[in-house]
């Protein structure tokens, strides 16, 4: 009926969740670059362009569009990003995974629905429903950091926070929902401390990838960021 019933797969798959600017796709290509000597490696960073792309997801993304509609778009977009998601899941992640790869992504289900929760959304169990049928990760790792210092990694980037990361209330209810996973809590679910330099998370990753799927990553030979 849903991916979730899909014939069970010879890859692993890693979700790399955290506040934006947390660190997650700085952590996923030192991991990727680490594991790609023990195993095939795929990346892949949800939400799709088709969705990042939509006029509409654009406008409130950016800010664009006039604050009193924001609110009345959050199922919609909680929609757009769950349908976007599937359809990744089918036609990119699942053929990966069955061909034996590690994949990792970039963001996960977890990312949308705390985002959605933190924007508001009260219906917990509406949300859960929708994502149910994609697979649970055999290894999701959260990147925690308080949200003043994920919006510093994000000015040191060069970037401008968008409205949403900028918004104190906003980042603080993500933070708190991806710590007590409305969700369900998972075995497989890990919080990892993400206030460390980028070497010293790096480490820390790597060990928790080992223990959890027994893959034999040499931390001293994994490659340097810098
Ligand atoms: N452990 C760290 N310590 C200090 N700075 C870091 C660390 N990890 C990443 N950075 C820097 O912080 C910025 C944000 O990192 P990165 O882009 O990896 O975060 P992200 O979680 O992928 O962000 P986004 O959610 O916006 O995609 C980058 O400039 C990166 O070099
Ligand atoms: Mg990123």
């Amino acid at each position: 009926m849903g991916l979730r019933d899909r014939a069970p797969y010879d890859g692993a798959l890693i979700a790399i969740c955290g506040l934006d600017g947390s660190g997650k796709t700085t952590q996923v290509k030192l991991l990727a670059e680490s594991l790609s000597a023990v195993a095939s490696v795929s990346v892949f960073r949800p939400v799709t362009d088709a969705f990042r792309n939509d006029p509409t997801v654009t406008a409130y993304l950016d800010g664009t569009m006039p604050a009193d509609q924001r609110h009345d778009m959050v199922a919609e977009l909680a929609l757009l990003a769950a349908a976007d998601g599937f359809r990744q899941m089918r036609t990119a992640i699942l053929p990966r995974l069955q061909a034996g790869d590690v994949v990792l992504c970039d963001r996960y289900i977890y990312s949308a629905f705390a985002r959605t929760l933190a924007r508001g959304f009260e219906d917990q169990d509406w949300l859960s429903r929708l994502y149910r049928y994609m697979p649970v990760p055999d290894l999701t790792l959260f990147l925690d950091i308080p949200p003043e210092k994920a919006l510093e990694r994000i000015r040191s980037r060069g970037s401008a926070p968008r409205w949403e990361e900028a918004d104190p209330a906003k980042t603080a209810a993500a933070r708190a929902a991806f710590l007590e996973q409305p969700w369900g809590r998972q075995d497989t679910y890990r919080i990892i401390d993400a206030e460390r330099s980028v070497d010293e998370l790096a480490a820390a990753v790597r060990q928790v990838v080992t223990e959890t799927l027994r893959l034999p990553i040499d931390a001293g030979t994994a490659a340097s960021p810098r």
